[in-house]
């Protein structure tokens, strides 16, 4: 199924419920949390705290982009009613097939994100292990970037490999999506795809949502 995740890393953070409410009411799947340490990306944001109020305002799922060091310290601090995925950064866990085994432990789907310049042969032996996979389009830190095209091939690749080996496994888009491109990331393979300062720094909110989700299902 496709999906649309809005990041609220480029929402409004003074009034992030209402902003959340916009495009949940428009028909966005997923919440797209970006988790951000000042270690494993140069940039800091938000975490279980604001979770935990949001939670009470919204039920829309949430979607955890990890870009933390440690992360296997600090998944269970991500539980709540809403969280349906845990992202990790394959360059960010030593022991990645493990943590992959403590997120989907918790009754969580277990998601993997790479890098823009990391390959995918790191998913080689946990493939079966895997809900979704991340597929960095911009170097993670920071919204409002511009996306890498060398991508698209990456977005084919995965796909490829997951039709082949007849699995079932998300793959998200993360990074420089906008109204004019977000079709032919999907025609590459996505099927979730990640949009933050495209949907947030809209105008309106809920109507920018509106055409992301019907330009996506064209
Ligand atoms: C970047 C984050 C993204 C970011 C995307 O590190 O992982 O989720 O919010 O923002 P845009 O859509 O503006 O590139
Ligand atoms: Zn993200």
């Amino acid at each position: 199924m496709i999906k649309l995740a809005p990041s609220i890393l480029s929402a409004n953070f003074s009034y992030l419920a209402e902003d959340i409410r916009k495009v949940e009411k428009a028909g966005a799947q997923l919440l797209h949390v970006d988790v951000m340490d000042g270690h494993f990306v140069p940039n800091i944001t938000i975490g279980p705290p604001v979770l935990s109020c949001l939670a009470n305002y919204t039920n829309i799922p949430f979607d955890v982009h990890l870009m933390i060091e440690n992360a296997d310290d600090y998944i269970e601090k991500f539980i709540f009613k809403n969280t349906e995925v845990i992202t990790v950064h394959a360059e960010g866990c030593t022991h990645l097939h493990r943590t992959l085994q403590s997120i989907k432990a918790l009754n969580l789907k277990a998601g993997v994100a790479l890098n823009p310049a990391t390959p995918i042969d790191v998913l080689d032996y946990i493939w079966n292990d895997l809900d979704m996979i991340l597929i960095m389009s911009v170097n993670p830190g920071f919204g409002g970037q511009n996306f890498i095209e060398a991508i698209f091939e990456k977005i084919s690749q995965v796909r490829e490999i997951i039709d082949r080996k007849g699995l079932n496994i998300d793959i998200q888009v993360d990074g420089g999506i906008k109204l004019d491109n977000v079709k032919k990331v999907i025609d590459a393979g996505a099927n979730i795809i990640v949009a933050g300062s495209a949907i947030f720094g809209a105008e309106d909110v809920y109507k920018q949502t509106k055409q992301f989700l019907e330009e996506m299902n064209k």
